[in-house]
């Protein structure tokens, strides 16, 4: 098989680093990828967003399977324009993407399918919205509509940065047209867990679940970024149950069915695990970043068989195995991200880290420049290590770590540190 891979960071990597070690695979394509999956794939300079450009690219070299990692491309119809064409992808179209693309859409999903989600309304209008305010209770929760790389969020203290949030989504429209609708939910207080499912639009498949780090700094202080670590969470969150596909993964995939839509490819459900037990935070249509970074070390199925199953509404008969092992991610990120930073610094100590016992160096944000790794990005590496014990894990993880520099190069220490309280 030949394969194509759409994306360029860690998540990509990770899954051209799992595609790679199957035997059916003879070719993989990344675009535009990094300087990671240029190790085990040929990158191709098309941008992850340009349709039309890479669906000549997959007919032109007769790839057999795309794969979409970011959700962009999914919510502007990537697979709706392969599939005209007879190519094969793995991803949702446009209709299903719609449970990531538009928050209202997900949460009356949720409603409808009775999803245990926090409280909401929507609006359409800045006049409207700022009344509803003046009767409620803080903190509330504000989020743009459409998506805005994971910034259309606000949890709002009190009614005057309520109505400044609202003003600057609905007015100022710092996201564009992403907030000329609104979502105003209940606040909800936990920790966070993320469950991925593979779906072939039938049978839902859940992967181990995982939790991210999305605060920058040590003890989760600081601004939010795309995700600074994450580690297995396996039994270890005594608030997660086993299994959400009954209260939350399958619902939703009945729901979009439904209304006749398949729903295959990745979803994706960011949990709450509320005193009051797991709500719906939101749905993602793809892979997570880092969450893809600990979940392919530690899958032991064929994932080209995977993909394959689920774009032929196969995966009801195939069996798919986690290694009953810990693991755990630490972003790397140049100095400033999530601010301003400056790229291009050189990258050592990749191939030493590497070497390591049951690690994995992803790249996210680097390139190559005269021969040279360099940063090319804000989060720059996401090094995994897996081991039979948390502690096993995080050790060789962080030795991997020392042993990678750059310039300004700044990470979090405690990555998976409170479920190591917990054990
Ligand atoms: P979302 O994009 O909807 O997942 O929101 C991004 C982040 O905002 C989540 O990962 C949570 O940390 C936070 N968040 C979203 N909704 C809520 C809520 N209802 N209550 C508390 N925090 C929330
Ligand atoms: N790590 C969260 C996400 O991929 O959306």
């Amino acid at each position: 098989m030949k394969i194509l891979v759409v994306g360029s960071g860690g998540r990509e990597h990770a899954l051209c680093w799992k595609l790679a070690q199957s035997p059916q695979v003879l070719k993989i394509f990344c675009a535009p990828g990094n300087a990671g999956t240029a190790r085990v794939a040929e990158n191709v300079p098309i941008a992850a967003d340009d349709i039309e450009g890479l669906r000549h690219f997959a007919e032109h070299q007769a790839v057999d399977l795309t794969v979409v990692g970011p959700e962009r491309p999914l919510i502007a119809g990537l697979v709706d324009a392969f599939e005209a064409k007879g190519l094969r992808v793995f991803g949702p179209s446009r209709e299903p993407a719609l449970i990531e693309g538009s928050k209202a859409y997900a949460k009356e999903l949720m409603r409808r399918a009775n999803i245990p989600t926090a409280d909401f309304e929507v609006f359409d209008d800045a006049a409207r919205a700022r009344d509803y305010l003046r009767g409620q209770q803080f903190p509330l929760v504000i989020k743009v509509d459409g998506i805005a790389q994971g910034k259309g969020v606000v949890v709002a203290q009190d009614l005057a940065e309520a109505e400044a949030t609202v003003s600057a989504f609905m007015e100022q429209r710092i996201f564009g047209e992403s907030g000329d609708r609104i979502v105003i939910e209940e606040h909800l207080a936990g920790e966070e867990a993320s469950v991925m499912a593979f779906c072939d639009g039938d049978t839902v498949v859940p992967m181990i679940a995982i939790q991210d780090h999305k605060r920058v700094f040590d003890g989760d202080r600081g601004p939010n970024t795309g995700g600074m670590g994450a580690y297995a969470v396996h039994a270890r969150t005594p608030a997660l149950p086993d299994d959400l596909t009954p209260t939350m993964l399958r619902p939703a995939v009945d729901a979009l069915r439904d209304t006749g839509i398949a729903d295959r490819g990745v979803l994706f459900a960011g949990v709450m695990l509320t005193a009051d037990g797991p709500r719906c935070l939101e749905f993602n249509c793809r892979f997570g970043d880092p969450e893809t970074q600990v979940a392919m070390p530690l899958l032991e199925t064929d994932l080209a068989d995977i993909f394959c199953a689920a774009v032929d509404v196969d995966l009801e008969k195939m069996p798919i195995h986690f290694a009953h092992r810990s693991a755990i991610c630490v972003v790397m990120a140049s100095s400033g991200y999530p601010g301003a930073y400056e790229t291009g610094k050189p990258i050592s100590g990749l191939e030493a880290a590497s070497a390591l016992d049951a690690v994995a160096v992803f790249h996210a944000g680097t390139g190559e420049r005269d021969g040279q790794t360099v940063t090319e990005g804000g989060r720059v590496l996401g090094v995994t290590a897996t081991g039979e014990t948390f502690d096993e894990a995080r050790e060789r993880c962080y030795a991997a770590v020392r042993r990678i520099q750059f310039e300004g190069a700044h990470y979090r220490t405690d990555i998976g540190q409170r479920a190591q309280a917990k054990s």
